[in-house]
């Protein structure tokens, strides 16, 4: 009687030990991007898991975001790297200023895309022996992201027993038709939009609008994705779309309990802040600078938006207004502190520390903070939930300011839209709103505490995902039919039409016969007068 259990866990025991054989393809596209990937790479290495990162590099300046699993490094296509190296095109983008319900921007950013991920993918393909190597590893698992779609495209070749699509966001664009996820635009808030009011008609309208932008842009990627892997494989070789249909789940990095609740499918996992690292205690010099004054507010815009290139207007409004409140300490992560504005304007603020790095996750935990001033990225926006602070949200690009929409939606604070960040009434205003009001903290901090206690961790769902999917692979059951289904059909198109028709016919005949009847009847009422 006691055998079999033992045998059944020493089956299992064996199984860990041995660990899963997985690979992880982060395209080093930018930071956030390669930190979810390094993430979920390094979680399953520790998990014991044996993990090795294709790591295709596009822009030079990202770091690897893994440090525990084994690298392949595959460099950038040369014309891809000039880009990313090129002074002149990195400040003419400047995302302080840019317009990101510009209706021209998706056909630039679309194409350009289509560019770079074509010749990186098509480099790393034809890298001598490699896909040939990755195929004799019989990897059970292959993750990679629904972004650049070189490592879901070329999964196929490597033949997995299973593939894990990623969306280092939430699911957007085109990614809802590939894994089969509704996309509810009347609700769910799209990349563009940080405010939906989904009872008024021009908000559901911007929304929709928001839902074609995001479909457009990566619409022009995806083609030339396809065309290099049929180039590369033949014609017969599937599509990316068709490829991502059969996916074992999906990994977001999203949180529901800082979301707006959507449809979605049960395979698609949400571990948003599986990224999240643990706050250590101040050392002596920050700790010195948040008890300066009795509250302190973090203002950072992330990595890719530089400070130092803001508009000068913009940096004068946020002077101005930190002035204003002379019993907070304001620290913000600026580039170079030492440059004319760090030098001159910026000092003339005495409450005001300019900063070129800090340690942003131990700061957000100490309780002298009183709020954090963030373009809401996704990486952000899971520090300042977890560690429940209240927040004005600045989006400048992406999907901020879906981010920032949510995060006041859920009672974090307030978005705050950058072109008046000029205006230094609003802008006090605002910052006094989010110092004062109680709700904002209270909001937070409950939040805060639910995220502590729920009941699965993302690590827990990440490691479990993952090693289902390498024993079972995919099922069957959990792919919708709606990935099999044309536009008419997933509509109910067919069925509405007929049903028009049927009710258009029925009218017609009961108004015939109706006319009839008052006609008949009416030569009756005739014939009796007569
Ligand atoms: C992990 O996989 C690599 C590639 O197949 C292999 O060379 C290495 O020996 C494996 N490591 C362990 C600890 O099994
Ligand atoms: C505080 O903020 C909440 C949420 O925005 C709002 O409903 C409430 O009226 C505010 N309270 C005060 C005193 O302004």
């Amino acid at each position: 009687m006691r055998v079999l259990p033992i045998a059944v866990l020493s089956l299992f025991f064996l199984h860990f030990v041995d660990g899963y054989k997985i690979l992880v393809f982060s395209s080093k596209f930018s930071h956030s991007h390669a930190n979810f990937l390094g993430q979920i790479a390094d979680t399953l290495v520790d998990a014991g898991h044996n993990v090795t990162t294709v790591l295709a590099e596009m822009d030079p300046h990202v770091r690897d975001g893994t440090e525990k699993s084994n690298k392949i490094h595959m460099e950038a296509d040369p014309s891809v790297k000039a880009l990313h190296e090129d002074p002149e095109i990195q400040k003419k983008v400047n995302f302080f200023e840019s317009n990101v319900a510009n209706p021209i921007g998706p056909l630039i950013i679309g194409p350009m895309f289509a560019y770079t991920f074509y010749y990186n993918c098509k480099k790393l393909m034809d890298e001598p022996g490699l896909i040939g190597r990755l195929r004799d590893e019989q990897f059970h698992v292959i993750i990679a992201e629904n972004f650049e779609f070189c490592g879901v495209g070329i999964s196929k070749a490597i033949a997995p027993k299973a593939l894990i699509g990623v969306a280092s966001t939430t699911v957007f664009g085109l990614q809802h038709d590939e894994w089969g996820v509704p996309t509810a635009e009347s609700y769910r808030p799209t990349s563009i939009v940080s405010s939906l009011d989904v009872h008024s008609f021009s908000s559901r309208l911007f929304n929709y609008y928001g839902s074609l932008v995001d479909r457009i842009m990566f619409w022009f990627p995806r083609w030339a994705i396809n065309r290099a892997l049929k180039e590369k494989f033949g014609p017969d070789y599937p599509t990316v779309g068709e490829i991502s249909a059969n996916v074992a789940y999906v990994f977001t990095n999203a949180e529901p309990l800082i979301e707006a609740a959507a449809p979605t499918t049960s395979r698609v996992i949400d571990i948003g802040g599986i990224g999240a690292k643990q706050s250590k205690p101040l050392d002596e010099y920050w700790e010195g600078i948040l008890t300066l004054r009795p509250k302190t507010i973090l203002i950072s815009f992330g990595t890719i938006a530089k400070s130092m290139y803001m508009p000068q207007e913009m940096k004068t409004g946020l002077i101005k207004a930190i002035a204003r409140f002379p019993d907070v300490t304001f620290i913000w992560k600026y580039e170079e502190p030492e440059d004319e504005f760090g030098k001159g304007e910026a000092a003339t603020a005495p409450n005001l520390i300019l900063s070129k790095w800090m340690p942003q996750v131990d700061i957000l935990a100490h309780p002298n903070l009183a709020a954090f001033i963030t373009h809401g990225g996704m990486g952000s926006l899971h520090e300042t939930a977890i560690r429940g602070v209240p927040g004005i949200f600045i989006p400048l690009f992406a999907d901020q300011p879906r981010n920032a929409g949510v995060m006041e939606f859920n009672g974090f604070g307030r978005v705050y839209d950058k072109n008046d960040l000029p205006h230094v009434d609003k802008l006090t205003k605002t910052i006094e709103d989010v110092l004062n009001n109680e709700t904002y903290r209270q909001n937070a901090k409950r939040i805060s505490a639910m995220l502590a206690r729920k009941p699965f961790t993302a690590r827990e769902l990440l490691i479990k995902h993952v090693e289902f999917a390498a024993e079972f692979g995919a099922s069957a059951a959990l792919r919708p039919q709606s990935l099999d289904m044309n536009f008419i059909e997933y509509n109910n198109l067919d069925i509405i039409a007929c049903g028009l028709i049927v009710s258009a016919i029925f009218a017609y005949i009961s108004t015939k016969f109706l006319m009839c009847t008052v006609r008949k009847m009416a030569r009756v009422v005739k014939q009796k007068k007569e």
